[in-house]
């Protein structure tokens, strides 16, 4: 099977057609409402593409099927049947391989052209340097979070200056690329290094912190992706490369801004409780009160406001279904619901809109922090399911905690918070919750999913 020839003027009409299609899918995705069209358009747009570049260069498409086949019967099997809450490795994973794809793509087309200029020699050295450390970094990142390799940060003596003198010696040898094109040792000498340096630039960085890596190998995968294309001459892997590469570090930008972290704390730092910071003792010692679900469905007989804050508990337990049962029976009894979002609850960013998406929660009941923080001395009841870290007040009070300015829902400053957890135990940051022990805070313990339909029996019998 032998290809087509489309002129050249054509294809590049549509390549721009195909990189407004990626912008104004991207641009869809901004908003919960927009974001299924604006990840069709996106998709269409790569279609396009696609069938394009297969079409213009009079290629064989024996082995470009067998591929195709294979290739996307794996990632349709993973996608269908992958959890929510394991979204980020397979997005770890799926980095993983676009980096490797840039490695093996430009180092092939490096190797068939003839006199290479230095154009070409850069960008394969880049490729294949940026490509091996996206490949390597984010198979340690799919470790780490699927648990397979220790979620601590693992360390040596000396880690930093070996990852610059590593780093350096790639950047060394894509010189080496550049000034004599015929050394193609040179570039894999490049690719052994990056995938070392991905390796020792991952394994210092806590579990916990893997979401940001995530998004920041997402960004390098972009950039390999984006030189790929200047070694191809394709524009449209230059672009699409190029929103990949700076969506992914817009992205990382806002997970830190969220977590009110730096990118370099994030990198090189810890994350951890304070050393002098107070113990769950002294915070809870006698002071924290659990309730039943039949209590609370007795606070709902005089409450017209109800805000629901979700976190990472309610994922892991699967609640969103019966979270948005508890709201039906409310509005059916004339109270207002709404849902208070925080931009990093749960472990990936938008965790919580999409689970409650899922549950078909209208997008106009769920509230940005920083909306809702200005009504809530008027919410009468608050209940904070599997949430811990993002509504801890300690953000505001205590400048020694690890999650010190790190803007938090205030459900504290509501009229009655009752929170839904299984026990006492910290969240994310590994620090007590101060909220647990308020004067207008009640425990709920109890599996996130099985302590709301409880609640919901409850409110229905009452
Ligand atoms: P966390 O602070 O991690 O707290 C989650 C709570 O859920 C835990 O305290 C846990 O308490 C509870 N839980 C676990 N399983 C449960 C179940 N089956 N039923 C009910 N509760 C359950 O979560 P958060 O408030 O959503 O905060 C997110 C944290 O992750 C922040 O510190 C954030 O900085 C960090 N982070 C987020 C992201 C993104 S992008 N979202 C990225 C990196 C880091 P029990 O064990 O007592 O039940």
């Amino acid at each position: 099977m032998s290809g087509y020839f489309i002129e050249t003027g054509w294809v590049n009409l549509a390549y721009l057609v195909a990189s407004v299609l990626f912008i104004k899918g991207i641009k869809g995705l901004t908003h919960p409402r927009t974001a299924v069209s604006g990840n069709l358009t996106s998709a269409l747009g790569m279609l396009l593409a696609v069938v394009v570049t297969l079409l213009a260069n009079g290629l064989d498409y024996q082995w470009i099927l067998v591929g195709a086949v294979i290739g996307g019967l794996v990632g349709g099997v993973i996608a269908v049947r992958v959890q929510m809450t394991k979204i980020p490795e397979m997005v770890a994973l799926f980095n993983g391989f676009g980096g490797g794809a840039s490695v093996l793509v430009a180092g092939a087309a490096f190797m068939i052209t003839a006199n290479p200029d230095v154009q070409t020699t850069v960008s394969t050295g880049l490729s294949g340097l940026i490509g091996a450390v996206t490949f390597s970094g984010s198979l340690i990142a799919f470790g780490k979070l699927s648990e397979i390799l220790p979620g601590r940060q693992i360390s040596f003596p000396g880690l930093r200056i070996f990852n610059a003198l590593v780093g350096l010696g790639a950047l060394a040898c894509v010189v080496w690329l550049t000034v004599d094109p015929s050394a193609t040792i040179a570039y894999w000498v490049i690719v052994a290094a990056a995938l070392v340096l991905g390796i020792t630039l991952t394994i210092p960085i806590g579990g916990a912190d893997m979401p940001v890596v995530i998004s920041l190998l997402n960004s390098y995968s972009g950039l390999a992706a984006a030189a790929t294309g200047f070694v191809l001459m394709n524009n449209v892997l230059i672009i699409a490369g190029s929103l990949v590469g700076a969506s992914g570090l817009i992205l990382t930008k806002i997970m830190c801004v969220a977590m009110n972290r730096s990118l370099g704390h994030v990198l090189f730092g810890k994350l951890g409780p304070s050393a002098d910071g107070p113990s769950a003792d002294d915070v809870y010692g006698g002071k924290v009160k659990s309730t039943s679900p039949e209590e609370v469905a007795m606070l709902f007989d005089t409450a017209q406001r109800v805000l629901v804050v979700p976190g990472y508990g309610l994922a892991v337990a699967q609640a969103q279904h019966i979270v948005r049962d508890m709201a039906n029976v409310l509005e059916e009894r004339g109270i207002n619901v709404e849902y208070g979002i925080h931009p990093v609850a749960g472990r990936m960013p938008g965790h919580m809109n999409v689970l409650l998406a899922e549950a078909d929660v209208p997008y106009d009941k769920l509230r940005e922090m920083e909306d809702i923080n200005t009504e809530m001395e008027q919410i009468d009841v608050c209940m904070v399911v599997g949430a811990n870290d993002v509504v801890n007040p300690v953000a505001r009070t205590d400048p020694k905690s690890p999650i010190a300015g790190m803007p938090i829902i205030d459900v504290d400053k509501a009229r009655t918070v009752v929170v839904v957890k299984r026990s006492l135990s910290p969240g994310f940051a590994g620090i007590p919750n101060p909220l647990f022990a308020a004067d207008n805070c009640l425990m709920m313990f109890g599996d996130g999913k099985k302590a709301i339909t409880e609640l919901v029996s409850a409110l229905k019998e009452g």
